[in-house]
This record gives C-alpha cells, structure tokens and sequence, in this order.
C-alpha cells in the first residue's frame, strides 16, 4: 500500500493513474477502522480499479473539544488492517496540510444541516462538508463510499454535490454490526461493559419499529420508543426520529421512504444508529 502525508504527493501519484484510465474510488475515514470501514473499502474496490482510504481527524467537525482529544488514532493497527484488505493507497495528512490556520469559511447547504444531529451539534456538517469537499478537490474521486450508518451525512454530502454539481459519485453502504445488534462505531471501544450492554436498547428498539410498524401509528410507536429507550439506566436520549427518507422531516402516514433514527449518549459516549422502515418502492 502506498502511503502518503502530502497533498502534492498524492496528486502527482493519482494523476499517472488516472492518465491510464484508472476508475478511482475513495473511502473517507476518521480512522479507528473497523469491520463498517473495511466494508466500504471492498465495496469500492468491486467498483473500481484503485482504492484511496483517506485517516484525518477532522477537527472542525468535533462540536466537544474533549471528544476531539479522546478520540482514537491506533494509525499503526489501521494501516495493517488496510494492507490486510488490499488497500491501494491510504492518505493521512497532518492539520497543517489540510488547513491554513484557523479557516472561517463554510459552505451553506441549507435547512439539512441543522436537523437532528444538527441539532444538537450545531456547526458539526459544517466541518464534513469542509473537509469532505477539501479531500474531495485532493483526491478528485470517480466514486466516494460511505456508511448508512451516518445517514444524516451521506444526504449532506450528496447535497454538497448537487449544489456543487460536483462531478464524483456517491454510494451508501449498509451498516455493519456487531453479533448482538450494535452499530459498529470507533467510538463503541470506550464503552464499559455495563454502558456496551446498555446500548443494545438502541438497535433492539429500531429493530423493533420495524417489525411492528404501522403508518397510522408513527406518533404513538416514536413515543413508545423514546419510552422504551429513556427506560434504560445510563442512557440519554437525544432524539428519536421516523423521518422521511429524502428530507429528514418527520415522517407521516403517507411518507414512502421512511426512516428511524436515534441518537443517545451512553454513558459518556454519543452513539447514533438507524434503520430504514419502508424504501420508496
Ligand atoms: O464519517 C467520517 O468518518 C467523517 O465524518 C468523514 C466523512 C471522514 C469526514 O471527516
């Protein structure tokens, strides 16, 4: 795998490739990578002919400077886990080579931003969008891969897009989980275990809506949810959502593309999950 810290570096490596007609798909990461990462990355390379993973803690999208100073970066055991995959290049720059001292600019994609998560962690898709649209013009990508499992981003990002009319292609994975139901999320690995138990009830409960959803009933089945949720010792609630699958706006019983949901702090770790009801057909 090549490795590369430089903008200037990456670029030069990608334009030969891409003067060969390589199909160039990029994964955008945090690092910490887990299985969710590592799907993404054998998706894109079904789909295309070279493989960018990009690591950078993005610090303009962190809203609690303590959740940017606890978050992890195990680089060495990420870079093994790619090299594992096959990854073709991985790019992780420093903060310097991303920005140019304090940036204020950012770009304004409308009411999308400031729903749910945006909500409660105001300025939070400004940073994605910063960055997303930094490593985007870098990596000039054919095709870029992210999880459902940041649903709220990927509608940011696509929106990005289109505003943009931005040329790369965007492709949703499904989420991955672990065996008893959680969301895989580099942040599961500060959970005690007693919080890692508690924060099943989030999966359970939208697995639940699932199963026993009924489009005559959205308001009642959200308040049973954030019922059954808030019921569980250790567990803050944010929000619980069943939202339309296009806007993010509540959803109502004539919605075709629903979608719920959640996000909660358990213990000291903010935790979102969701899963979609019905899809458009
Ligand atoms: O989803 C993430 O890991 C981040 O938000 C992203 C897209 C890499 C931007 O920093």
């Amino acid at each position: 795998m090549k490795n590369f810290t430089t903008k200037a570096e990456l670029q030069q490596y990608l334009a030969q490739l891409k003067a060969k007609g390589a199909i160039i798909g990029f994964v955008p990461t945090m690092g910490a990578l887990h299985r969710g990462h590592l799907s993404l990355i054998t998706k894109a390379q079904q789909q295309c002919d070279v493989v960018v993973c990009s690591i950078f803690v993005n610090p303009t999208q962190f809203t609690d400077p303590r959740d940017l100073e606890i978050y992890p970066r195990p680089l060495q055991d990420d870079i093994k886990k790619l090299e594992l995959v096959n990854c073709d290049i991985l790019f992780n720059p420093g903060v310097d080579e991303m920005y140019v001292g304090n940036e204020q600019w950012h770009l304004d994609i409308g009411e999308l931003e400031g729903l749910l998560e945006g909500k409660f962690r105001p300025g939070h898709y400004q940073g994605v969008t910063q960055i997303v649209y930094k490593l985007f013009n870098i990596v000039k990508p054919d095709v870029a891969f992210f999880g459902q499992k940041d649903y709220q981003q990927f509608m940011v990002i696509s929106r990005m897009i289109k505003l943009l009319n931005m040329s790369v292609k965007l492709v949703m994975c499904p989420i991955e989980r672990e065996s008893d139901g959680l969301a895989m999320s580099s942040r599961n690995m500060h959970l005690t275990p007693d919080d890692r138990q508690h924060a099943l009830i989030l999966s359970q409960t939208l697995n639940d809506l699932k199963l026993n959803f009924d489009s005559d009933k959205i308001n009642l089945l959200k308040q049973e949810a954030m019922s059954t949720i808030n019921n569980v010792p250790g567990v803050e609630l944010a929000y619980f959502e069943i939202a339309d699958g296009d806007t993010l706006l509540p959803a109502n019983e004539h919605t075709k593309h629903i979608i719920a949901l959640v996000a909660a702090t358990v213990g000291k770790i903010r935790l979102i999950d969701n899963v979609i009801i019905k899809n458009k057909d």
